[in-house]
């Protein structure tokens, strides 16, 4: 089991920034719609403290992230001038995009910044040597700054360049997103008040198990839905149906039963679930016990009885953490579970973090996200906090305290 206690990092309000050029990793990784437009900037709103705070106190700001994964060339549809361009209108001042994130353009442009200006660098992924952590590519961008601040929370589980190489060659400190997202996972894992709930759910147990295996040994209390419960009541000896059941992890999740039957750990499967023959919009849907989901059936979603326990059982928690949806939610047929959850955990008067994906996704659908306590922005890196593992880019960090 991993057990890891991230160590506190300096912050950015730890250091003087004035007048220095600040190299800003930020995790402007937004989702584009058919037109390439942005569909969701979430994640550029959340950068702007950081990005204020900086230029309040006059810093040159030199922002810099990825884009979707352009396999190490240039691709049109992910250049950031696009989130230049939304950042300008959220932030109220100019953002310059650059035609490229290293090289003698990008130098000239740095060196005839202002105090409080801000540039953004071109998607760092057109270089393979981002994702190869390439020690003179993360020289390259170290050398147009003075100060290095990650706020990419959502790269921070990446052992990029940008991520790893760069806080090797400058003071490198944590931005106040990340600061707010690591502590709010590291808050409710070491010392959450109780009794402490985990929500977990998405269509494979497979990508949950290392989650699974650490929450167990903290929670008082752990609810699984969505897809990934099949394999759950496949090891109990329930009918499936046509349920994608994981047979290589049948073995992991009566680990799981087991070891939540030797801590104390109340386990909870849902007890009817909504199956359909196709997960699409339209498709017939029916409610059956989750002993018996008929042949050719697949589930949708938990069941109308499943959602009033979970929403019962989470009443009497003072902390929950959720991950993964408990249905197909973005088909409003197969909504309904996740949508239960969600406002069981807005009416929550406790902690609430929602950890990252879709399960963010659906709590702003449900237009809940205002309520709870922490809406992680982060996907893969929330699952490592989840699981307990260290975050490549944040350990790579100045430890608090250190001049
Ligand atoms: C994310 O969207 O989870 C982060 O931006 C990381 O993106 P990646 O999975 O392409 O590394």
């Amino acid at each position: 089991m991993q057990n890891v206690i991230p160590r506190r990092k300096k912050t950015v309000r730890e250091i003087d920034v004035r007048g220095r050029r600040v190299l800003v990793r930020a995790d402007f990784n937004v989702p584009l719609d058919e037109e390439g437009a942005i569909a969701d900037d979430t994640r550029i709103r959340a950068s702007l403290p950081t990005i204020n705070y900086l230029c309040e106190r006059e810093a040159r700001v030199i922002l810099c992230s990825h884009l979707g994964r352009p396999k190490g060339r240039v691709e049109g549809r992910l250049r950031l001038a696009l989130v230049a361009n939304r950042l300008s209108e959220l932030l109220g001042r100019p953002v310059v995009a650059l035609r490229d994130c290293i090289g003698p353009e990008v130098e000239s442009a740095v060196a005839a910044m202002s105090d409080g200006d801000i540039v953004l660098l071109e998607n760092l992924r057109f270089h393979p040597e981002e994702r190869a952590d390439d020690p003179s590519f993360s020289e390259k961008l170290a050398d147009l700054a003075e100060v290095y601040v990650n706020d990419a929370f959502g790269a921070s589980h990446r052992s990029h360049a940008s991520v790893v190489g760069v806080p090797q060659h400058l003071p490198a400190v944590a931005g106040l997103l990340l600061e707010r997202e690591v502590s709010a996972f590291t808050r409710i894992l070491q010392d959450p008040e109780r009794p402490f709930a985990a929500v977990i759910g998405g269509a494979k147990v497979s990508d949950k198990l290392e989650v699974l295996d650490n929450v167990i040994s903290r929670v008082d209390l752990l609810l699984i839905g969505g897809g990934m419960a099949a394999t759950f009541l496949a090891s109990r000896g329930c009918r499936t149906g046509a349920s994608h059941v994981e047979i290589d992890r049948l073995n992991d999740v009566r680990r799981v039963e087991e070891n939540a039957a030797r801590r104390g750990v109340r386990l909870i499967l849902p007890r009817d679930l909504v199956v359909t023959e196709r997960l699409e919009a339209g498709a017939p849907t029916r409610v059956v016990p989750a002993t018996e989901v008929p042949d050719g059936r697949v589930i949708a979603d938990i069941g109308p009885e499943a959602a009033d326990e979970f929403t019962r059982e989470l009443g009497g928690a003072r902390t929950v953490v959720w991950n993964g949806p408990m249905g197909v939610f973005e088909v409003p047929e197969f909504a309904e579970g996740t949508r239960r959850v969600a406002a069981a955990l807005a009416n929550l008067r406790g902690t609430t973090v929602i950890g990252g994906g879709s399960t963010t996704d659906a709590v702003q659908r449900f237009g809940l996200a205002d309520e709870m306590t922490h809406v992680s922005t982060g996907g893969g890196a929330a699952l490592a906090m989840l699981a307990g593992k260290p975050l490549p880019g944040f350990e790579a960090l100045d430890d608090a305290g250190t001049p």
